[in-house]
């Protein structure tokens, strides 16, 4: 986690930093710091978000500099461990995103060869490494420096003494170079640099990139010059602005129509009405014969790869396991007949979600196939993939993952359809009605978006309340897990999502008039089962609010609230739920006055494990 970002050019670079780490305050927001440079190394640290920061930081001159936003790992949160951390003679400062995993054994080593430490964090032996090995050449000593550690790392460097560059490198950690007229960046996250300039180079693992205002040098960790090619990202800066809405999450929430018409858009073919992937173009004799699937994730990616197995089952006719990454990585145990039939989906929207990355390493290695699904172009996660799917949200800044959720299911669903149509299990009559349906959903959730209100209104009544529960069933039951997790994480109302048969089985004894139910009950969905699963929770006093079809005029009878969504199929109503859900947990934090788009301590991208 964290976020770094690193400015050389003309321009005097410390609001160029403190700017782009606003931007990248997501990925850590419990302390930051920036250091630039002009004759001497001027260096700025506070706890808190960058706003804090940003209201004290002095003018600070120098037209390089390098930025930080932390999430803390290694030492508490304060002053002393925020970054940049600087060697002992105040000459070298470095930011860092990672876990340099010997640092135990480089800080005793380092402190025997006369080096003092100042702080906690495992980032300061590097700056120490680099001053050590510093001989004239930034670059040089960085890479030497790298040599000694072991871990991960997206690190930005600089010297006292070398007043036009700064030296970036990257192993396991997200980093991107951007290009711009006589100005440079390196940075964790393309939002961070977006308003400058759209072409970027992805650093590889074991990559380090020496930067200054008219050119950057790629190189590998023993100096041999690699050839990049330059990558042209089709977001803009307005993405990444708040537009006018009080928060991220709820602009994110508001984009989901044009979202979901950009995940589907060019990849139907209004010819035959089929669905094609140009990523998968060439492979279809693998995919047809594809026996296996299994599609590891994690949190709300996890519950979009639980749909993608009720889609892909139902349309393809193919057995998926559905993993947590978390999990895989532990102890599922990895089959190995049958491999070239078999494939993996991972789904990270970030594309740097270390669990899922382990998990997908540990299937690579033993030669399955991996398609990722992912919101981040040039990601890790897609570096590693034999194919990646981009879900084509723009990029998302609240912490509570939302459009990128629905743009999943729209990627899965379009997935679902594909094997189908190459498998033949799905005709073309009913390929093409279910692809109907699919267009129609952008509209269907506005018309959720616009009974906000309602929501709202919703979301008022609960108060003082302990606990609250989502029920679902089917392709619903994942969305009633979503539900709860929005619900926990950005209003810190204790919540859990079951498949509604199950609360008899335990759940039902925590059931009390102060434990609100969400239901989701559209009628294309274990209907009957529903109601009755609604009937027994109303029998212990709970107060259910259901999500239903607006021409469902039975339910009121048995619920105390009814929010309404268009009826659509089995397949597409957990988009138009989904939507409930965010709103209703956006609308309860925001009563409770929480801190919705960074939620306590979580941050956007889990890059350690
Ligand atoms: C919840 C949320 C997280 C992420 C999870 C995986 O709102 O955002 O649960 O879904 O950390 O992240 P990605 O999809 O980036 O791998």
């Amino acid at each position: 986690m964290c976020g770094i970002i690193g400015y050389v050019g003309n321009k005097n670079a410390m609001p160029i930093l403190v700017n782009s780490l606003k931007k990248l305050d997501y990925r850590g927001y419990d302390s930051a710091g920036i250091s630039t440079l002009e004759d001497e190394l001027y260096t700025f640290k506070d706890e808190g978000e960058i706003r804090v920061l940003e209201k004290s930081i002095p003018d600070m001159p120098g037209t390089l500099g390098i930025g930080h936003t932390r999430w803390a790992t290694h030492g508490g949160v304060c002053k002393e461990n925020a970054h940049p951390q600087l060697s002992g003679s105040g000459k070298i400062a470095v930011v860092h995103n990672g876990i340099i995993a010997n640092f135990g054994t480089l800080r005793e080593n380092l402190k025997e060869d006369g080096y003092t430490f100042k702080s906690e964090t495992d980032t300061e032996v590097v700056a120490h490494l680099v001053e050590k090995y510093y001989k004239g050449d930034l670059e040089e000593a960085t890479r030497r420096a790298l040599k000694d550690i072991e871990g991960s790392y997206a690190l930005a460097v600089m010297c006292k003494d070398e007043k036009n560059r700064i030296v970036a490198a990257r192993k396991g950690s997200p980093l991107i170079l951007g290009i711009g007229e006589n100005e440079n960046f390196a940075t964790s996250d393309i939002s961070a640099i977006i308003e400058h300039t759209n072409k970027v180079f992805f650093l590889d693992d074991g990559e380090i990139a020496s930067i200054t205002n008219d050119g950057m040098c790629i190189t590998d960790l023993d100096g041999i010059t690699i050839e990049k090619e330059v990558s042209i990202i089709d977001w803009t800066y307005k993405d990444v602005e708040k537009a006018g809405y009080a928060h991220y999450m709820l602009k994110e929430i508001h984009e989901q129509p044009r979202v979901v018409h950009q995940a589907v858009l060019g990849r139907i073919s209004e010819v035959d009405a089929s669905v094609k992937f140009e990523e998968l173009d060439g492979f279809k004799p693998f995919f047809s014969s594809l026996e296996e699937i299994s599609i590891v994730a994690c949190g709300t990616s996890y519950y979009a790869g639980m749909y993608g197995k009720y889609v892909i089952e139902s349309m393809a006719e193919t057995q998926v396991k559905v993993e947590l990454a978390t999990e895989y990585s532990q102890y599922i145990p990895i089959i190995f007949n049958n491999i070239e039939k078999k494939l993996m989906i991972a789904i990270t929207q970030s594309g740097e979600t270390a669990d899922t990355l382990v998990a997908i390493k540990r299937a690579k290695n033993v030669g399955t196939k991996i398609l990722v699904i992912s919101n981040s172009p040039g990601s890790t996660a897609s570096r590693l993939a034999d194919w990646t799917i981009l879900c084509k949200s723009g990029p998302e800044i609240g912490v509570a993952a939302t459009k990128t959720f629905t743009s999943q299911l729209t990627v899965l669903y379009l997935i679902a359809l594909y094997l189908g149509q190459l498998k033949k299990t799905i005709g073309a009559h009913h390929a093409s009605e279910l692809i109907k349906k699919l267009k129609s959903i952008p509209q269907a959730i506005q018309n959720v978006l616009d009974q906000s209100d309602e929501i709202k209104r919703c979301a008022s009544g609960i108060k003082g309340i302990s606990s609250m529960f989502f029920i679902g069933r089917k392709n619903n039951y994942p969305i009633a897990l979503e539900g709860a997790l929005k619900l926990k994480e950005i209003s810190y109302i204790h919540a859990e999502g079951f498949s509604a048969g199950e609360l008899k089985h335990g759940p039902f004894a925590l059931l009390t008039e102060k434990t609100p139910v969400v239901a989701l009950c559209n009628r294309c969905n274990s209907y009957e089962k529903m109601l009755s699963s609604i009937v027994e929770i109303k029998a212990r006093n709970a107060p259910v609010i259901a999500v239903a079809d607006a021409d469902d005029n039975e339910i009121k009878k048995y619920v105390d609230k009814v929010l309404k969504v268009p009826p659509a199929s089995v397949d597409l109503s957990p988009m138009l739920n989904t939507i409930v859900c965010q709103l209703f947990a956006y609308h309860v934090a925001d009563y409770n006055g929480c801190p919705i788009d960074k939620p306590r301590n979580l941050a956007k991208s889990v890059t350690v494990e």
